[in-house]
C-alpha cells in the first residue's frame, strides 16, 4: 500500500472517530451540532473550504449561516496586512460565543497560518483557539480535528511537507452543484517584491494532467458544466512535470470532455502568457471570453523593480494583441497603487495604461508592507495620504472605463450560466461568459442552465436582461 492511500485511509478513519464523538453530543445537546466556515481571499481558498466543509458534514455538522455555533473555521489571506488585523479582531468575537458554548471548537487555516509570527501571537494572546493549521495540512484536517477532541488540548501543524495530492480524494461540498474550482498547481516561483505568497504557499508545483482530467471528468459526470483552472500562475503551468506539457495543451484536452460546457482559468502572470495559449482561447467554444491579466503597475521602472519581467509597452502589446485575436474577452486586472518609490509620473503611467486598455473591470490595491519581503526594507515607502489620493483618482479611472466597456453589450442576445435566486423576487442571477454579472427575469428553475439571455439595460457594473429563447 502507498504512503498516500495509508494516508487517506486515516483521514477516513480520524472521520468517523470524530463523526462518533459529534453524534454523542448532538444526543446528550438534543440538537445537532452545526459549523461555519469563513472564507477570507482568493479562489484557492474558496475551494480548499469546500474541502473543509464537504470533510465537517462527513464528520456530523450541519452548515449554519452564524459564527454563534459549535465549529468555526477561519480559512485566512495573508496578502495584505489589513487582512490579517480583520482575522485577529474577529477572534474576539469569537471566544465571546465559546464561552457561552463550552463545545465550540474553533480552527484557523490558510495563508496566514505560514507564518511562525502569527502562530506564536494566537498562542499567546488567544489560547482559546483549538485548532492551527497551514495550507500544505489541510488534508490532514480529519486526524487534526480527532487529536484536538482525544488529547482535550489545542493542536498546530504547519508546514510538515505536502499533501496537496491527497486533497483531491477526501469530500467536499460545493457552493455550487453545477461549477467547480480544479487545481492545478500549487505555490508560487515569481517572487514579485511585495508579495508573501511565495513564502506561506511554497514553491510552484503542477499537478499531473492525468489527475486534473480524472477529476475533471469526475465532476462532470457529477453534474458541473462550468470548472474553473486554480493557480497562482497557471501560464507556467507543466513546465516541471516529469514530461512537461504546456497550460494551452491542458486546455485544448479538459475541452474535450464534453459535461463540461465552461472553462475559466485564474491567475495569468504576463510575462509567461503564450501566443499559443492565445491561439487556443480564440479557438475554443468553451473557454470564456474573460482573461485575468495583473498589470500592478504602469511603469517600467516601478515594474522591474517589482520583479514582474515585463514593461509598459510589452505588457500593452500583449493586451492589444489579445483584444485583436478574441474581440469579445473581457480584460480585467490588478493594480497596486504607492508601492515603495513610485513618484507622481509612475503613477500617471499606470492611469494612462489604464485608461488606454480600458479594463472590464479591475481590483485596485493600496501597497500593503508584508515583513519578509524585499519591497518592505525598500526607501521611498510612500505616505498614506498621498497613496489615498492616487487610490481615488485611479478608482474613478477605472469604473469610467468599466462602465463604457459595459455598455457595448446592451440589446445583445448571450448565454448566461444561472448560478443563483437574487433576492428580488422574479429574479436569477447568472455570469455571461465574460463573468459579468446578469439578473436575469426568469424562475428558479433555470438555476444551473445556460439559457439566451436578452441584456435588455447595462446598469455600470451589471445587467438586467429577460429570457431569449
Ligand atoms: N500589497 C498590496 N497588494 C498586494 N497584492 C499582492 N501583494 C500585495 C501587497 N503587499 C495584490 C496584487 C495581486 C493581488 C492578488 O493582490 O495585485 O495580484
Ligand atoms: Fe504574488 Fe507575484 Fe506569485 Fe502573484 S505571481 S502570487 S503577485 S509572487
Amino acid at each position: 500500500m502507498t504512503g498516500t492511500t495509508e494516508n487517506i485511509k486515516n483521514q477516513y478513519r480520524a472521520i468517523e472517530a470524530v463523526k462518533a464523538i459529534t453524534e454523542h453530543t448532538s444526543i446528550v445537546l438534543g440538537r445537532p451540532l452545526y459549523y461555519h466556515v469563513t472564507t477570507f481571499g482568493c479562489q484557492m481558498n474558496a475551494h480548499d473550504s469546500e474541502k473543509l466543509r464537504g470533510i465537517l458534514e462527513e464528520m456530523g455538522y450541519v452548515e449554519t449561516d452564524t459564527e454563534d455555533c459549535d465549529f468555526v473555521i477561519y480559512n485566512t489571506c495573508t496578502v495584505r496586512e489589513n487582512a490579517d488585523k480583520k482575522i485577529y479582531g474577529r477572534l474576539g468575537r469569537l471566544n465571546g460565543f465559546k464561552k457561552k458554548n463550552p463545545h465550540m471548537m474553533i480552527g484557523l487555516c490558510g495563508c496566514m497560518m505560514q507564518q511562525k509570527e502569527v502562530v506564536e501571537k494566537i498562542k499567546k494572546s488567544y489560547p482559546f483557539v483549538d485548532l492551527i493549521f497551514g495550507t500544505h495540512n489541510l488534508s490532514e484536517f480529519a486526524v487534526l480535528t480527532r487529536k484536538v477532541f482525544e488529547d482535550n488540548s489545542a493542536v498546530v501543524k504547519l508546514l510538515d511537507g505536502d499533501n496537496s495530492g491527497l486533497l483531491e480524494s477526501l469530500p467536499s461540498k460545493r457552493k455550487y452543484s453545477f461549477k467547480s474550482g480544479v487545481n492545478i498547481m500549487y505555490g508560487c516561483n515569481n517572487f514579485c517584491t511585495y508579495c508573501i505568497v511565495p513564502y506561506v504557499r511554497g514553491r510552484e508545483y503542477s499537478r499531473s494532467p492525468e489527475d486534473i482530467m480524472d477529476e475533471v471528468k469526475r465532476l462532470g459526470d457529477d453534474g458541473v458544466i462550468e470548472i474553473m483552472l486554480l493557480g497562482q500562475n497557471v501560464n507556467s503551468y507543466g513546465k516541471t512535470l516529469d514530461n512537461p506539457i504546456s497550460f494551452a495543451e491542458l486546455l485544448r484536452r479538459v475541452e474535450e470532455i464534453d459535461a463540461i460546457k465552461r472553462i475559466r482559468f485564474m491567475t495569468s502572470h504576463p510575462k509567461d502568457l503564450s501566443d499559443e495559449l492565445i491561439d487556443v482561447m480564440a479557438s475554443s467554444k468553451k473557454i470564456c471570453t474573460h482573461l485575468h491579466l495583473p498589470l500592478q503597475s504602469g511603469s517600467t521602472e516601478l515594474l522591474k523593480r517589482m520583479n514582474r519581467h515585463y514593461t509598459k509597452e510589452s505588457y500593452i502589446d500583449l493586451a492589444e494583441k489579445i483584444r485583436e485575436r478574441i474581440p469579445d474577452i473581457a480584460l480585467t486586472t490588478d493594480i497596486i497603487v504607492g508601492f515603495p518609490g513610485e513618484s507622481e509620473k509612475d503613477f500617471e503611467e499606470t492611469m494612462e495604461v489604464v485608461d488606454r486598455i480600458g479594463y472590464d473591470s479591475a481590483f485596485t490595491f493600496i501597497y500593503s508592507k508584508r515583513t519578509g519581503t524585499p519591497a518592505a526594507t525598500m526607501p521611498d515607502q510612500v505616505p498614506e495620504d498621498v497613496c489615498h489620493k492616487r487610490f481615488d483618482r485611479l478608482l474613478e479611472l477605472v469604473q469610467r472605463k468599466a462602465r463604457e466597456r459595459a455598455l457595448r453589450l446592451e440589446g445583445k442576445t448571450l448565454p448566461v450560466l444561472i448560478e443563483e435566486k437574487n433576492r428580488e423576487k422574479g429574479l436569477v442571477t447568472g455570469r455571461l461568459s465574460n463573468n459579468s454579472t446578469v439578473h436575469v427575469r426568469a424562475g428558479e428553475e433555470n438555476i444551473g442552465k445556460i439559457v439566451n439571455v436578452s441584456l435588455k439595460e447595462c446598469k455600470g457594473f451589471y445587467y438586467i436582461g429577460d429570457l431569449a429563447d
